[in-house]
């Protein structure tokens, strides 16, 4: 089943002599389950991609649909509702609040929602993560790649459609980053996760049911891997 439907997507930034055409003509389609690379290299487009897939950014043109839902005609509103529950988004960098510890940072997005915890998910998620015992510790009190799993269970814990993740292991060693790789590919797994992540990194690539290049602002390859 089609989960994304990305219709000639482009972007363009700035204007006049400064103006940069981000994404060109951008057409792809995702399945339901599905974990799909993105690569190519800095600048390429990457970021922007995901970030408009995600609603944080809003295409110059084209048409992306999540779930059949055309996601950029909906009103402000309804959009950041779509934000909070149909995606999870993860960081090279984890974005986690400093001031909140490992619970209440995965709970954010289900308060702001105005939602009730669902207790047993939330079990569910810190016991798969690895940080049932760090769950009072706050971000300064963990390691870089336990800060990433805490990301990974704050944009797990609504069960998005679709988690996007833009270089996730960009700031780790490589076990550290391939712990996070098999994290989500378990989320994938055990939950049918759609996942598409940005990689530099060839080996994670690979582990992918599909490796889609950017270029320019372009796609260049578009290969199932498995
Ligand atoms: N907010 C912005 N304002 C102006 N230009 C931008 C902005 N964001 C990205 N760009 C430009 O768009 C192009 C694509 O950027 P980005 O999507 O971040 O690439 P990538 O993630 O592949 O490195 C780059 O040339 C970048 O400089
Ligand atoms: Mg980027």
């Amino acid at each position: 089943m089609e989960l994304l439907k990305i219709e000639n997507l482009c972007k363009t930034y700035g204007k006049g002599e400064s103006q940069v055409m981000a994404l060109d003509d951008v057409t792809l389609s995702v399945e339901k389950g599905e974990f799909v690379a993105i690569i190519g290299s800095s600048g390429s487009g990457k970021s922007t991609l995901l970030h408009i897939v995600g609603g944080v950014d809003v295409p110059t043109s084209g048409k992306v649909y999540l779930d059949g839902q055309d996601v950029y005609a909906q009103k402000n509103e309804k959009l950041a509702i779509f934000r909070r529950r149909q995606v999870g988004l993860i960081y090279q960098f984890y974005n986690l609040i400093p001031t909140l510890n490992v619970v209440e940072n995965i709970t954010l997005p289900v308060l702001m929602d105005k939602r009730e915890v669902n207790k047993e998910r939330l079990e569910e998620l810190l016991e798969m993560l690895g940080l049932s015992n760090r769950r009072n510790h706050l971000p300064n009190q963990l390691s870089g790649g336990q800060q990433q799993r805490v990301s990974i269970g704050r944009a797990l814990m609504n069960a998005p459609a679709v988690m996007l993740a833009d270089e996730p292991t960009g700031n780790l060693d490589s076990q550290n980053g391939q712990e996070i790789i098999k994290l989500m590919k378990e989320s994938n797994k055990k939950y049918g996760q759609t996942l598409i992540v940005v990689t530099h990194d060839e080996n994670i690539a690979l582990q992918a049911d599909r490796i889609i290049g950017i270029s320019d602002g372009k796609i260049s390859r578009n290969e199932r891997v498995r």
